[in-house]
């Protein structure tokens, strides 16, 4: 056992009960998405370095991506996100697509960060954007879209919060207190580690980056000022949106919520546990010139991403996750003898034309095993095929779990089987 070979730090092994949780999500995500409108899409898993250089921001490309040179030379980059991806796609067909654009998509990305509880160096993601809408009802239906799955996957408002704020006010707020434009993409990074430093090195880390103290008690006091939304030009229409579509509860203003990323333009967001015990569950917000930064017209455009860790881990310690079964197969056909075998497999088959999930013993052996092996697949309805029932024309279904066991007239089989399911389902 000690000489497997370990997989790549920071990477995930989906056994198949994992694999379950993870389609669970997607299944859920693939129902909200589709529920507010919105078509699936995909990009390719390796992009050009070029398209992160852009206005991802200095953390994610310089730091983060996995970047590599590909055999021809060229510059490579393993997706550490999704939105340049969607930039680019806009922009090499933005005459052809109708607008507002609504898509979403579901898949793998990777940031060499340190592995850590809800962080890993592979992880998936759900995004979602609309593309082409730049008034504050573009922001609220993603966040009413956010609201929807938090509400979905059986999470409360006491328990998960959508956290709001707006690029543009706190951009003007900064201007006030005579912070010059140079230095606001630095005070943007300073007020996005304003959870993530002690008291003390987020100050220091303030006057490193030359805030006077004035400056940097008038940023301590706008991160304090809960009403400031009232300010900005967006927040009041984003927030009465939202209240219409019946989802405010999960939804608050938070003047620290800035976003690391450096293409946000106007609302920003992001959801957190409320209990504090994970990092963000996602993030996202508007983002006006990213897809002309990537060689397109420019236009407005707002999502968030989800990752697939975070949330997990909540739902797992909130109970909230379904209990994924074992269950491969819900019928099981033993092969009772050699001579049978063939037979045997042609049921199968027109079991499953009939649409039941089947697995049969791949040869012939004692029955006992047999059994014993289809109960450990969770497969407990079970099908015998012996000489007598081929004489007669019938199969053998044993119910595993009442115990009850019938002939049944060969083309029945299907029917009867399904009958088992149906009440089992009613129960
Ligand atoms: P992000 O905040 O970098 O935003 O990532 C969004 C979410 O992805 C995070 O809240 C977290 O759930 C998950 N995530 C990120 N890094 C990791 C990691 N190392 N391990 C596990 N989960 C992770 C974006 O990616 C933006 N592109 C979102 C967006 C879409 N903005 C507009 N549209």
């Amino acid at each position: 056992m000690n000489n497997v070979v370990k997989s790549v730090k920071g990477t995930r092994d989906f056994y198949p009960e994992d694999m379950a949780l993870r389609t669970w999500l997607y299944e859920h995500m693939r129902h909200v998405s589709e529920s507010f409108g919105y078509q699936e899409w995909e990009a390719p898993i390796l992009e050009t370095f070029e398209l992160y250089a852009a206005k991802s921001g200095e953390e994610l490309v310089e730091k983060q991506s996995y970047v590599f040179e590909d055999r021809g030379g060229d510059k490579i980059t393993l997706r550490p996100e999704l939105t340049p991806s969607l930039a680019r796609l806009v922009a090499a067909r933005q005459n052809q697509l109708t607008y507002p654009l609504r898509w979403w998509s579901f898949g793998p990305f990777w940031r060499y960060e340190r592995p850590q509880k809800g962080r890993s160096r592979e992880f998936f993601q759900w995004n979602i954007d609309m593309i082409g809408e730049r008034s504050p009802a573009g922001d609220a239906e993603l966040a009413a879209i956010a609201a929807t799955f938090l509400k979905r996957v059986g999470l409360k408002p006491t328990e998960a919060q959508i956290l709001v704020n707006n690029r543009r006010l706190m951009d003007s707020q900064l201007a006030a207190l005579e912070i010059g434009a140079g230095l606001r993409t630095d005070v943007i990074r300073l007020i996005d580690r304003r959870d993530k430093l002690s008291a003390e090195k987020w100050e220091a880390y303030a006057e490193d980056i030359g805030l006077s103290n004035p400056q940097i008690d008038g940023v301590k006091q706008l991160l304090g000022d809960e009403t400031l939304w009232e300010k900005s030009d967006e927040l009041p229409a984003f927030f009465k949106a939202v209240d219409a579509y019946g989802v405010s509860d999960f939804i608050k203003f938070a003047p620290h919520i800035i976003r690391g990323l450096d293409y946000y333009t106007g609302t920003v967001m992001e959801a957190w546990d409320t209990a504090g015990d994970f990092r963000a569950l996602f993030g996202g917000g508007r983002y006006d010139d990213l897809v002309s930064a990537v060689g397109g017209q420019p236009v407005s455009a707002v999502g968030f991403a989800v990752g697939d860790v975070v949330i997990s881990l909540l739902l797992e310690q909130l109970g909230r996750l379904p209990e994924f079964g074992n269950t491969t197969a819900e019928v099981f056909i033993t092969i009772f003898n050699e001579e049978t075998q063939a037979g045997t497999l042609a049921l199968s088959q027109e079991l499953r034309a009939a649409g039941l999930k089947v697995a049969t013993y791949p040869y012939a052996d004692k029955l006992g095993k047999q059994f014993k092996y289809a109960d450990r697949i969770g497969a407990n309805i079970v099908v015998v095929l012996g000489p007598d029932e081929i004489i007669k024309g019938e199969v053998s279904v044993k119910d595993m779990l009442s115990g009850d066991q019938q002939n049944i007239a060969r083309p029945d089989t299907a029917k009867h089987i399904a009958k088992i399911l149906e009440s089992r389902n009613a129960s």
